[in-house]
């Protein structure tokens, strides 16, 4: 069904005819709406809290969140502040402010898995960073990665071959998620030369339910890096600060000796951390890795302010009241409306799919008729909630999914 003259779109309509000319495809990557069903906007105007809108005016609640990165809300008053304050001292500069510290410092207080930070810009940085510290500090190539897991559009671990080659994965061998033994087989198949285990929190794969970690996989991965001197790097780049503040799998009592962060990390400006335990520091500072940006001071300062207000908020607890009020909410409709719809995954990264529903035919469906009433969600990415979602805004979401699943049924 396609509802895409249901909302304006005249704007957002000639933005998209200009970037077919001047950007290949029209746009590149997890933000082309081309991959999302006709109907939604390219292109938006500005953001507020849980709001967010296009330009042509339409509002929306935002359950993506910006896929992840804003946590406290879009365009939060104390974060912009200290952005703004140290923007005007200086961003990028010849080397880096003293939030550089602080924020090092900051997250090895706050995590007990870190002796130590370092910083760059997207989560693909972190990621790789890590893969090449393990490789440094342990003197070995291989990588096991779960089948299906996204670390990042860079060769080694992009979910597409075009343009890459088979060299570029030579050391990569693949284990299946929360599946024991499909990962001790591949630790033995590379037995000698493990360099490390690179895991999500939990799996959270698109086009697929969520599957949270089981405790006994993730002291597997531990045990199994521990007896092979290998690393554990834990990806938290998407997961990060939204289900633990300590690390996601601290409440598992399972530490990393690396993690990648990204995302929520500095509320929506550019940052990317590496953590690591004192046995790869010597690694981390032995291995070359830079960026013209990576050491810009505003982002810093955000992400102080972002992660001392996430402490000093109770955040974790406030998303996942919301959550739970959404899940149970949407449950409730779409049973009273006879719609199979399954949600997975943590309370505050929800995951809608519909049962059976291979082509998304269903999911499509839904968020079309949810977003002509106002909300913004994903056919088949998990979404983020934010702490700016307050109980208000989810029953103005629970409005929308009402009446959209009605409309369906
Ligand atoms: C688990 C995970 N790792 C790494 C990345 C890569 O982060 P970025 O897109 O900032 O490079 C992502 C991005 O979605 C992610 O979800």
């Amino acid at each position: 069904m396609d509802l895409s003259n249901s909302l304006p779109m005249a704007n957002d309509t000639r933005l998209r005819e200009r970037a077919a000319k001047v950007i290949p495809g029209g746009m590149w990557g997890h933000m082309n709406v081309a991959r999302l069903p006709a109907g939604y906007p390219q292109y938006f105007d500005r953001a507020s809290g849980c709001r967010l809108w296009d330009v042509d005016g339409n509002e929306y609640i935002d359950l993506m969140c910006s896929f992840g990165p804003v946590i406290l809300g879009h365009n939060d008053p104390d974060v912009e502040r200290a952005a703004a304050e140290q923007r005007q001292r200086g961003d990028a500069m010849t080397g880096p402010a003293a939030s550089l510290v602080e924020l090092a410092e900051l997250l090895v207080e706050t995590l007990p898995h870190a002796d130590w930070a370092m910083f760059a810009k997207n989560g693909s940085d972190a990621t790789t960073s890590c893969v090449t510290i393990a490789r440094a500090g342990t003197q070995r190539r291989k990588v096991l990665v779960a089948a299906g897991a996204y670390h990042g559009a860079v060769p080694w671990c992009s979910p597409s071959v075009v343009g890459v080659t088979a060299e570029d994965r030579a050391h990569v061998v693949q284990f299946e998620y929360n599946d024991i033994e499909s990962l001790e087989a591949a630790a033995r198949k590379v037995e000698g030369d493990l360099a490390a285990v690179i895991v999500t929190p939990f799996r959270h794969d698109t086009r697929r339910d969520q599957e949270l970690a089981t405790p006994e996989f993730a002291k597997a991965v531990r045990r199994i890096c521990d007896s092979a001197d290998a690393a554990l790097i834990l990806d938290d780049v998407r997961a990060g600060f939204r289900l633990a503040l300590e690390g996601s799998w601290e409440p598992l009592g399972v530490r990393p000796d690396l993690s990648a962060w990204s995302k929520a990390i500095a509320n929506g400006y550019p940052l990317a951390a590496v953590t690591g335990n004192e046995r790869f520091r010597q690694a981390a500072s032995q291995i070359y890795v830079t960026g013209s940006f990576w050491c810009g001071a505003a982002a810093m300062a955000a992400a102080v302010a972002t992660l001392r207000k996430l402490k000093a908020s109770g955040a974790i607890a406030s998303m996942e009241a919301s959550g739970n009020r959404l899940r149970e909410g949407i449950a409730e409709q779409a049973q009273r409306h006879g719609l199979p719809l399954k949600q997975t995954g943590p309370v505050q990264m929800p995951q809608m799919l519909f049962e059976g529903d291979g082509e998304f035919k269903l999911g499509n469906r839904f968020v079309l008729e949810v977003l002509r009433r106002g909300v913004y969600m994903h056919p088949w990415h998990n979404m983020f909630l934010s702490t700016a979602h307050d109980f208000a805004s989810i029953d103005r979401v629970l409005e929308a999914t009402d009446a959209a699943f009605q409309a369906m049924a």
